[in-house]
């Protein structure tokens, strides 16, 4: 017919121009080989971290005019975006991850050590590393001399000390967060249909409780109710009646980062998914078997409820790394660091000499996102570039930084999204179904290599033609 022979020529269209974008975006990002000899001339410039921030920085950083040492515990870039999707096996966990040595291809006076940074001390300019190798425990302390130190070491799960939090529930932080969250969701499945099970066990194990509202706990409810309409409700229909979601927020609104539109619609939506949304509810203790939560009833009286789970995830936000902590109170200037290192308008950390901070781990009055951390560190790297063309004038006139917000996305189920973007300095708020398909292609645009870029677009067609790989692993 008409339309078929019109759908396919659509199809045909798009997929040659996706191609034809693909194979783009490989040749421009392909760099030549340029070997380059650490100098003794020039200054060590020690990076933390190969997140957000970091990269951005090494990305754009013209890595000829230092010695540059990358120090980091992973020796991968991860997509912190597209996260929730791992946890229902909708995207492999490295399609996400881009080995950080492929930022710095040939470039000889760049070092990598897979390592933690245990200590700052700015007094002597050195970083401690510690080294941990899987199987013989840590093999090697180090100390890694500075001229500029450059940290961009992300954030920690906040738990506001609730008990039971560490002990027993999953965060979302990281590729292994995501693989152990799903995990524990075929677990709680395969155990529900082993025989015998009573009727109120199966009820516990398959209800999935997340604590925290905010975009990472609402994206997790998402993709997790997304999983149960797309394969599990058909697949085991004899246990499936008994799956819930309950989506616990301590505020009156769910991503209330959001406009109130945006908010209600969210809210609303997640309703219509049968996520069961409960806010002005804050848990207050974790148990191996279930939490309490103090829940404000509408006339203002407060509750306790006790509720069982099979599995809590728990998205309550960031609290700062040890070694910020530790940093911070060497410094002067750093009464205001519960939110990261304050940092002034070039990220220069306040009462410290040569250290810059970025990201998650700084605090210059900006919310904790990959966007905030991906122009400060493109911004750092030209103050970096202009330092290197004028060394001994004092330093070159630098600007400060100047954060241009270009919006939020967040995905929240059925194939949806809602967006408060800035464009041309409009604010404009959309959801619904065609901004899911502007959040999807703004996503594929924000992966820093055409690799990645690649893998997620084959991930989300193979979900689409043969359904999700859920093994444990
Ligand atoms: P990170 O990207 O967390 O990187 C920190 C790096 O430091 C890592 O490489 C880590 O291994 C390394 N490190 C840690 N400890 C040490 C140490 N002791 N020594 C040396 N290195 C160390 N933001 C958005 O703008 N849009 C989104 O859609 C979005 N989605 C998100 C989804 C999820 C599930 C999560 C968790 C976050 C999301 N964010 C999003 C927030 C965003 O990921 C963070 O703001 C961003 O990653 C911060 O960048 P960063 O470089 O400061 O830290
Ligand atoms: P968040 O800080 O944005 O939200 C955490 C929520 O948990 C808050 O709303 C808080 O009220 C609630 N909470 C705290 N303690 C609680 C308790 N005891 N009981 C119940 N609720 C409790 O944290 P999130 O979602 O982890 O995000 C961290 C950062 O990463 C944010 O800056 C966010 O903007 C960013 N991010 C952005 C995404 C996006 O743009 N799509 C996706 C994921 C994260």
């Amino acid at each position: 017919s008409k339309l078929a022979s019109r759908s396919y020529r659509l199809f045909l269209v798009t997929a040659v121009g996706y191609c034809s974008y693909l194979a783009w975006t490989i040749c421009s990002t392909e760099e030549k080989p340029k070997p380059v000899t650490p100098a003794a001339e020039k200054k060590n410039l020690v990076v933390l971290g190969t997140g957000w921030g970091s990269v951005s920085f090494l990305k754009d950083l013209d890595i000829d005019n230092y010695n540059v040492f990358v120090i980091s515990p992973r020796n991968y870039f991860l997509f912190t975006p597209l996260l929730p999707s791992c946890t229902t096996g909708l995207v492999e966990g490295h399609s996400l991850m881009e080995p950080i040595r492929n930022f710095f291809k040939g470039k000889s006076a760049v070092e990598f050590y897979e390592a933690e940074a245990t200590e700052v001390d700015p007094e002597r300019r050195v970083v401690h590393i510690k080294r941990n190798h899987t199987i013989q425990g840590e093999v090697a302390q180090s100390v890694i001399p500075y001229d500029m130190l450059v940290v961009g070491v992300g954030a920690d799960n906040a738990t506001f000390n609730v008990p039971g939090v560490e002990e027993h529930s999953c965060f979302l932080k990281n590729a292994n967060d995501a693989q152990k969250i799903r995990n524990r969701i075929t677990d709680c499945i395969e155990t529900a249909l082993c025989k015998g099970r009573s009727s109120d066990e199966i009820q516990k194990l398959l209800h999935f409780v997340v604590v925290g509202g905010g975009p990472t706990g609402v994206e997790f409810a998402a993709e997790l109710q997304d999983y149960y309409k797309d394969g599990l409700r058909d697949r085991f229909p004899d246990i499936m009646d008994a799956f819930r979601i309950t989506l616990i927020e301590a505020l009156p609104n769910v991503l209330p980062m959001f406009s109130k539109q945006l908010m209600d619609y969210t809210e609303s939506t997640l309703k219509a998914e049968a996520i069961n949304v409960l806010t002005k509810a804050s848990v207050k203790e974790v148990s191996k078997d279930d939490i309490r939560v103090e829940v404000t009833k509408p006339d203002g009286t407060k509750d306790i409820q006790t509720i069982p789970y099979g599995l809590l995830v728990w998205a309550t936000g960031n609290k700062q790394k040890g070694i910020i902590e530790n940093l911070a109170m060497r410094l002067n200037k750093q009464q205001d660091s519960r939110r990261g290192l304050v940092v002034d308008g070039c990220l220069a950390v306040q009462g410290a000499h040569n250290i810059w901070a970025l990201g998650d781990c700084a605090n210059s009055k900006l919310p904790p996102t990959a966007q905030v951390a991906h122009q400060q560190g493109s911004y750092l790297a030209n103050v970096f570039n202009a330092m290197a063309r004028t060394p001994s004038s004092g330093g070159p006139e630098v600007q400060p930084f100047d954060y241009n917000h270009q919006g939020a996305l967040a995905y929240i189920g059925m194939d949806k999204a809602v967006a408060d973007l800035n464009l041309l300095g409009f604010n404009i708020s959309s959801h619904g179904f065609f901004t899911f398909l502007f959040w999807k292609a703004a996503y594929l645009n924000m992966c820093l290599s055409a690799r990645s870029r690649f893998l997620v677009t084959t991930d989300w067609m193979k979900a689409r033609v043969f359904g999700r790989d859920m093994f444990r692993e």
